[in-house]
């Protein structure tokens, strides 16, 4: 996996990467670390999607860990977040893999239910690791 291979190196907002199998691109992911949904200041939240045809084969779990590794290199952030709908469990299974344990849930601000109520979401935080500047 490319992985990372075009991290952008924005200063503020979303840094979105693609996620490749060679040359093949199998996925997104992002670090956004001014989200204010939930979360406290110096968290940083990360999302994924890895397209269906390459489910189930460790990509996600891979993405978290290199996003998480990146994050510790530029010393952005103090944890890395994920914020999960209690009824997706294979982005819980990916969380749990990750190292990122559950610390509560709340009543998200942004996303909603279909039927417009606030969306119910599970927060799951890693602190982060000294900044590595190797
Ligand atoms: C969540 C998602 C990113 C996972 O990607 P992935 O590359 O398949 O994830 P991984 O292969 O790294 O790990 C998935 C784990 O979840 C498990 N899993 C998958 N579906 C599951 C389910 N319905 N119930 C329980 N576990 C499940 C897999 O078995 C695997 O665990 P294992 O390695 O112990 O067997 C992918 O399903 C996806 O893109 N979903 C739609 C977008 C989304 O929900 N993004 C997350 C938003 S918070």
């Amino acid at each position: 996996m490319r992985g990372l291979a075009r991290a952008a190196e924005a200063a503020h907002g979303k840094r979105a990467f693609g996620l490749w199998e060679g040359e093949d691109l199998v996925g997104y992911a992002d670090d956004e670390p001014e989200i204010t949904d939930g979360t406290v200041p110096g968290d940083v939240n990360l999302t994924y999607a890895v397209h269906a045809r390459a489910r189930g084969r460790g990509v996600a779990v891979a993405a978290v860990g290199l996003l998480v590794k990146n994050l510790a290199r530029t010393g952005a952030g103090r944890a890395a977040i994920l914020r999960i709908d209690p009824d997706n469990p294979a982005s819980l299974r990916v969380a749990e893999k990750a190292g990122s344990p559950r610390v509560g849930e709340f009543l998200s601000t942004t996303d909603r239910h279909e039927d417009g109520t606030p969306a119910r979401l599970l927060l799951l935080r890693r602190p982060q690791p000294p900044a590595d500047h190797g």
